[in-house]
């Protein structure tokens, strides 16, 4: 179906990137390529070849090669998704932005920046942060992952339930198409409705319709007031129950509300060589106010706390010094690296319900880890729903039952979340890993108007094939 990556195609690559910058028959260089932050290894695929662009003339230059002999190509960033999407199942060209990082304008004027893809998000931030301004997408790979890959899977994370997620921030996209032709979607104005928004279509798009080599963003000021709190639960259900609340009832909607089961705390708190400060607690809110008047901050902090403990919490802390809120997100920030360390027979799920479904699918899990005999650790971005509970085989149990019952159980939580007017993925995306319980979620009609939309962006079928949908 692809033709391969021949010598003679190296020779051509290299010619246009440079040899430096090009990866070929050096297993030990390529596995790195091979595999995303997915624990399981079923997933991974060697490239045939990395290359390593340095401009859109060259990214261009790849694309026109690769259309031409066709040979698949996969973009990759920093290689920290959870769905597959940078891993190149079909082999070919593994195209990495990693040497495109450059902050290619601060507009101040307009409230905009301009960044290549290969950009560590956190210091698209360390850099605002001089001028008073940020981005206010927060994933919680900030601190490794490229720029590049959150617009490509719409990355959320924990301060979706105020700012929203990557998209909001994206008004403009240039993009290498498939035959290597350069297209400037949007711009840097805040509105535009002049023909179809394809600016958001490429957004989320899992890096199947095109390679992106600039990126506008609109920026925020920067919050000068922040306050966290950590909430102590002596069950889950408690801590779960309380969340919708705080918005329904204290009608205040945090920047961010985390959720962390006993389990999540007690792995990450080893993992970092913590000890945990709270060893009586079963469950934990984590709480982010933010805005521009601390005073105000206080005041819904207050509100916050007493509704919390009313409901059930055993303790709330809050956090207002940089350093204690650092660490209450450090710990935050790490279980699902912590989880993969230790438990790496597990799938991480990002599944996601309406705020008002969430209490409902504690009794799920619970039901499901019984029948399958599993464990499933929770935690996540509670406040939007979107919760990462994770399937995890215990010590004793075969990898051939595991293998068995991993299905079925998946296919059953998907179900349940469906029925709850959820969906299979809030922010890690469809990639390889989900792509065959697509038709759980989604009607018939709805998979070819999108697999027509793919066809016409990439009629070969050469750009990251094999993700969301075979
Ligand atoms: C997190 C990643 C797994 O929220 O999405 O930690
Ligand atoms: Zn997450």
């Amino acid at each position: 179906m692809y033709n391969p990556v021949t010598p003679e195609i190296v020779a051509r690559l290299q010619a246009i990137v440079g040899a430096d910058n090009v990866i070929f028959d050096d297993p030990e260089r390529l596995e790195s390529y091979s595999h995303d932050e997915i624990a399981e290894k079923e997933y991974a695929h060697f490239p045939e070849v990395v290359v390593k662009p340095g401009s859109t003339a060259e990214v261009s230059q790849i694309m026109q090669l690769a259309s031409k002999e066709k040979i698949p190509v996969t973009p990759r960033g920093a290689g920290s998704g959870l769905s597959g999407g940078a891993v190149p199942v079909y082999g070919g060209i593994l195209l990495s932005v990693e040497k495109m990082n450059r902050i290619l304008e601060i507009d101040l004027d307009n409230l905009m920046v301009v960044v290549e893809p290969g950009v560590v998000t956190n210091d698209i931030n360390e850099e605002l942060k001089k001028h008073g301004l940020f981005f206010a997408g927060y994933p919680m790979s900030l601190q490794s992952c490229f720029i590049g890959g959150n617009v490509a899977e719409n990355a959320g994370g924990g301060k979706a339930i105020k700012y929203g997620v990557t998209g909001r921030y994206i008004t403009g996209l240039e993009v290498v198409l498939a035959g290597g032709e350069v297209v400037q979607f949007g711009s840097k104005c805040v509105k535009d409705v002049t023909g179809y928004n394809v600016v958001q279509l490429m957004v989320g798009s899992e890096g199947t319709l095109g390679i992106f080599t600039s990126i506008i963003i609109k920026l925020l000021p920067l919050p000068t007031a922040k306050i966290d709190l950590l909430a102590l639960f002596p069950d889950v259900e408690t801590a779960i129950s309380a969340v919708p609340l705080m918005m329904t009832k204290a009608r205040i909607v945090p920047t961010g509300i985390e959720f962390m089961d006993r389990l999540s705390m007690v792995t990450t708190h080893e993992f970092l060589g913590e000890k945990m400060p709270y060893p009586e607690t079963n469950a934990a809110l984590l709480i982010e106010l933010d805005g521009a008047n601390q005073e105000q901050l206080l005041n819904e902090a207050i509100t916050l706390s007493e509704i919390l403990e009313e409901h059930g919490a055993i303790e709330v802390y809050a956090a207002e010094t940089p350093d204690m809120q650092e660490k209450m997100w450090r710990v935050r920030r790490n279980i699902a690296e912590a989880f993969k360390a230790v438990s790496p027979v597990q799938s991480l799920e990002d599944i996601v319900v309406p705020i008002a479904s969430i209490p409902k699918l504690m009794p799920i899990l619970a039901r499901l880890a019984e029948k399958y005999d599993v464990l499933i650790p929770c935690y996540g971005h509670a406040g939007d729903g979107n919760l990462h509970a994770t399937p995890v085989k215990k010590a004793d149990d075969t990898m051939e039952r595991w293998a068995e019952i991993l299905p079925q159980l998946l296919t059953e939580l998907y179900a349940a979340v469906h029925a709850l007017g959820g969906t299979i993925s809030g922010e890690h995306g469809i990639g390889h890993k989900r792509k065959n319980h697509l038709p759980l979620v989604m009607g018939d009609k709805e998979l070819s108007l999108m697999k027509g939309i793919k066809a016409v962006f990439d009629p070969q079928n050469i750009v990251n094939p094999g993700k969301i949908f075979s």
